[in-house]
């Protein structure tokens, strides 16, 4: 394991690792040999989600690794139709169980589904699940700079996190300008754009000269903006080559080539003021 994982500090005084691993689209009859694979390597951090399917999964895995519940760091995600103070509490209690732990170290609204207004709400029932201790922390996903006003106007309580799409095409920059003002941490989904930037000519021409792979300048570049990021691979040589990238670095001239790179219509996912899907 490479001892020079980063970590993040979050406004409640606790912390979070870097790099950490994402799930989405693992089955759960695999997630769990991937995890401890994972963990193996050196990994510390894993993002699941109860509308991943896979939370009983990632459970086995951590249950089945010989690293300590208390050196890990797990996050799991409140799903859209589970809004609201009472039914967020259950949708808890449910991940909690599927998971096999007695608390988690992130608990996130996946989407506020502005919608159907009520994630000020659910976040109430947070702010209590944190107050608990079942929720170590507590932040959200996909919120704008208005919804994290709403947040803040009606609770007094911002997120530690926000995490979002976030890659060298879509680079968010008014949202990461208002996270820094608040002490917000910035989480990046898709961090190495699901695929879509491997010909990118600008990260191959940065990849050639650092003799990293177009993946790992990625990552490198989000650990360098300060952002956490949780790329996903079922691929165990992938794993690896994602857990390297503490041990070189972009150049200024680097990180500016790849800032041009953000387009105006570079963002891949759903627009968060109108993704209200409630089933998967
Ligand atoms: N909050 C939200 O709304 C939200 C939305 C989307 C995602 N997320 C979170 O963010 C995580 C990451 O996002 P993502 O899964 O959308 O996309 P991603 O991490 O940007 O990309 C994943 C894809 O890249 C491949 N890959 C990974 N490492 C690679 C490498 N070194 N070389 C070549 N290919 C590589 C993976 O393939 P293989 O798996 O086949 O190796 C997979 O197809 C998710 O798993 C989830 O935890 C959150």
């Amino acid at each position: 394991m490479l001892s020079s994982q980063k970590t993040v500090s979050f406004h409640d005084g606790r912390s979070a690792p870097q790099l950490g691993m994402g799930v989405w689209q693992v089955e759960n009859d695999i997630a769990s040999s991937i995890v401890k694979t994972a963990i193996d390597i050196g990994y510390r951090s894993i993002d699941t989600a109860a509308i991943y399917g896979n939370e009983a999964g990632v459970g086995r895995g951590i249950a089945e690794s010989s690293v300590k519940r208390e050196e890990l760091f797990i996050a799991t995600k409140l799903w859209n139709d589970r809004h609201g103070h009472d039914s967020t509490k259950v949708a808890f209690e449910e991940s909690l169980e599927k998971l096999g732990l007695d608390y988690v170290d992130l608990y996130l609204i996946h989407w506020p589904v502005p919608k159907v207004g009520l994630f000020v709400d659910a976040w109430e029932c947070m702010i209590q699940l944190r107050d608990e201790g079942r929720a170590k922390s507590i932040g959200v996903c996909n919120f704008n700079v208005n919804h994290l006003e709403q947040l803040l106007d009606q609770t007094g309580v911002l997120p530690v996190v926000n995490q979002i799409e976030l890659h060298p095409q879509f680079q968010q920059a008014e949202l990461r300008e208002f996270h820094a003002e608040h002490d917000i941490v910035t989480e990046a989904w898709s961090p190495l754009g699901r695929g879509r930037l491997w010909d990118d000519p600008t990260l191959n021409d940065i990849a050639r000269k650092r003799q990293r792979s177009v993946a790992q300048v990625m990552l490198r570049w989000h650990i360098q903006l300060g952002n956490m990021v949780i790329p996903k691979s079922v691929t165990p040589s992938r794993l690896e080559e994602n857990w390297r990238i503490f041990d070189f670095t972009l150049n200024d001239d680097d990180m500016a080539a790849i800032a041009r790179l953000d387009r105006p219509d570079g963002r891949d996912g759903p627009d968060p003021e109108l993704f209200r899907l409630l089933k998967a």
